[in-house]
């Protein structure tokens, strides 16, 4: 199983069937605390495709977990506010920091995605990796991600893509609908606001339930005009 930010597989392990679960303090607070380390702590790799060698500033990490990309975004000078709903996330992301030397430069923020409210504005970059929100409720979070960043600041939204079903990667956790493709986030990005740098589905060699796997990933970088 991959184990590396796949957030799907943890609903798999569980069969969540209600889709407002999977968004809960409750929910997420549980699946931390069950293990030591649910991610591999290394970033995830799209964010350092896309960021190294931008100049650094503030970032916002939006379900930032245990704090890979936070511990990571800070180690290349970075700014880092690391947002989740879960405590017990937030907790450790602190402690990961701490430990890899970063702790002054990383913020934890402990927010409620689904609460609709604004999140602090005028950020460099707004990075959510893997977050995959309720359908009917897509358009306004991206939303959201995006009026958290600066005029000039990035927005990168990379997550599961819908193809990662067919190859039998994603199937048991019930709601494929959760997947998006890269034109699904472009088309609530206005071009009168957003300049789009990126818009791929990109793959990546994983280790799938059946051994070796490729899973292709929605990846996509926004400039705010
Ligand atoms: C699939 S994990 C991805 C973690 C990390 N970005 C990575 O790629 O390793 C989704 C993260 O979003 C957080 N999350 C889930 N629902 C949320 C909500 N309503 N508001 C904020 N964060 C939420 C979870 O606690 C979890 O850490």
């Amino acid at each position: 199983m991959n184990r590396h930010s796949d957030g799907m597989t943890h609903h798999e392990d569980h069969d969540t069937s209600d889709v407002a679960d999977l968004f809960t303090q409750q929910t997420w607070d549980a699946r931390y605390a069950e293990t030591e380390r649910v991610w591999s702590g290394r970033p995830n790799p799209r964010l350092v495709e896309q960021v190294t060698g931008v100049p650094p500033g503030r970032a916002l990490d939006v379900g930032a977990g245990e704090g890979a990309d936070a511990v990571w975004l800070a180690s290349q000078g970075w700014q880092v506010t690391a947002l989740d709903v879960s405590e017990v996330a937030l907790a450790r992301t602190a402690a990961h920091a701490a430990e890899a030397g970063v702790g002054y430069r990383v913020t934890t923020l402990h927010h409620d995605l689904m609460s609709a409210a604004p999140l602090p504005p005028g950020f460099d970059l707004v990075s959510a990796q893997f977050m995959h929100p309720p359908a009917e409720r897509f358009a306004e979070i991206h939303q959201l991600l995006g009026a958290a960043v600066r005029p000039g600041g990035l927005l990168l939204v990379v997550g599961h893509h819908p193809y990662d079903v067919t190859t039998g990667l994603r199937t048991g956790h019930g709601h494929p609908e959760l997947l998006f493709t890269p034109d699904q986030v472009v088309a609530v990005l206005p071009a009168t606001e957003w300049d789009v740098r990126v818009a791929d589905a990109s793959t990546r060699s994983v280790d799938g339930p059946d051994g070796p796997a490729v899973a292709t990933d929605t990846v996509v970088l926004a400039v705010r005009r």
